[in-house]
């Protein structure tokens, strides 16, 4: 059962579903577009509700009325009209933590790595469906041909921790840490200072590690960038991801204690000077809010009802989370540490409810179920229903292209410095 099936039968009260049976919020039974015209942007329901959404975050305009009130079956039926008359013209990328209703008409799915390359892969579509959220349609129109338009089908499908750091609070950060250090690199030729930006983040950000000598990670190649970075420089200032950041330099050999905290919102990051010399990774206050949700008590939960139960959780979440597990790795890590498994096995996973179900449903021959118990999706994620999809399909058949991603040159062409560096270390 998907997890937006799930969610609807528990809003109406039928008590017929299999665990887990609560949901973070009642109103994820709601369509998305009651969202769209909220006087204030936000995350809509979901993980990341208790977020503040920045003013700038890219707001929806309202959908037409005959996707919001059309039937599921009469979207289904539209959606893969519209395919079939796109043909090779349109490819559709889905994220795993894409809700099923709209995996299903994905022509690849996969991890936002994967779907960055994806990107690069179909010359020959003109059109690039991005079900994922912001950052990875702005990456994927970066990686594509200036002749192919990336569609976001809803433009309020952003993502929390992207938007925990933005140009301005990150410039501000490294003038104060280029006051400190200077720019000059020591007898090594080792900078002071090397920017690592999360995939996970705007394109300004990328462009902004693409001019300082810095590089992209996702959570499938951060020890591979911390190493390159560690190289080249003296410390590395790693943003918006602290989890990924701390799990990943901890791993490494980094002590914690060389790891001081960037909080924008304080002054000198509400650190010092001294803190600051010492360091060798400095975080950025930033996190997931869905992957924040795991704890070391549902992983000791799980292993005393399922005895032999192996525990994987994805590197966003808290240190202490990612210690108690057995292993830590990306969505792909998790999908084929599950796929090589012997049949029979029984497995906790620490990521995205949607792509957990999927799994669980994918690969009946073992135990699958979400550490956290109750149905939580990435609320930015959620906000892609196939209402959308229609609408932006459509809208391509009848040759206007909504949404599109773009990303200025003068902003792209850094930030290709930054992913190519990324995609030269572990392609
Ligand atoms: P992946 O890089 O593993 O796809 O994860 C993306 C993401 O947003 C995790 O929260
Ligand atoms: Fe962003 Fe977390 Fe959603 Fe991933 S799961 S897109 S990091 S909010």
């Amino acid at each position: 059962m998907s997890v937006t099936t799930a969610i609807e039968l528990i809003s109406r009260g039928t008590t017929a579903v299999p665990a887990p049976t609560s949901t973070c919020s009642p109103a994820l039974a709601r369509d998305p577009w009651a969202f769209d015209a909220l006087p204030m942007p936000e995350y809509g329901p979901g993980a990341s509700m208790g977020d503040t959404a920045p003013p700038a975050t890219p707001r929806q305009g309202e959908l037409p009325e005959e996707y919001r009130t059309a039937s599921a079956p009469d979207l289904d039926r539209r959606i893969r009209a519209a395919k079939e008359t796109l043909g090779e013209s349109v490819v559709i990328l889905g994220h795993f933590y894409q809700r099923d209703e709209v995996v299903q008409y994905a022509d690849f799915v996969g991890d936002s790595y994967q779907l960055a390359r994806a990107a690069t892969e179909r010359a020959e579509a003109e059109a690039i469906v991005f079900c994922g959220v912001h950052f990875m349609a702005e990456t994927a129109d970066m990686l594509s041909t200036p002749q192919q338009a990336v569609i976001l089908p809803n433009l309020a499908a952003g993502c929390s921790m992207a938007d925990m750091a933005d140009i301005d609070s990150v410039s501000e950060c490294w003038e104060q840490l280029t006051e400190l250090f200077g720019s000059e690199p020591d007898a090594d030729g080792r900078q002071p200072v090397i920017p690592v930006t999360y995939m996970n983040s705007s394109a300004a950000l990328k462009g902004f590690c693409g001019e300082h000598g810095g590089i992209v990670c996702t959570s499938s190649n951060a020890a591979a960038v911390l190493e390159w970075a560690f190289e080249r420089g003296q410390r590395v200032l790693f943003f918006p991801d602290q989890h990924l950041g701390r799990n990943t330099a901890k791993a490494m050999g980094v002590p914690l204690e060389h790891m001081p905290m960037w909080n924008p919102r304080k002054p000198w990051g509400g650190t010092d000077e001294q803190t600051l010399r010492d360091s060798r990774v400095i975080l950025w206050h930033g996190f997931c809010s869905v992957h924040k949700r795991f704890t070391v008590a549902q992983i000791d939960k799980a292993r005393a009802e399922f005895p032999g139960v192996r525990v994987i959780v994805h590197p966003e979440c808290p240190m202490p989370v990612v210690d108690a597990a057995d292993e830590a790795g990306s969505t792909d890590y998790i999908r084929k540490a599950i796929d090589a498994a012997e049949p029979g096995s029984t497995f906790a996973i620490g990521t995205e409810i949607n792509m957990v179900n999927r799994l669980a449903a994918q690969y009946p021959q073992h135990t699958i179920f979400c550490l956290d118990p109750v149905i939580c999706p990435c609320s930015t994620m959620y906000r892609i229903h196939p209402g959308y999809l229609a609408w932006v399909l459509e809208g391509l058949v009848e040759g206007r292209v909504m949404n599109r991603i773009t990303v200025a040159d003068n902003v792209a062409e850094p930030a290709r410095v930054a992913l190519n560096r990324m995609l030269a270390v572990r392609p």
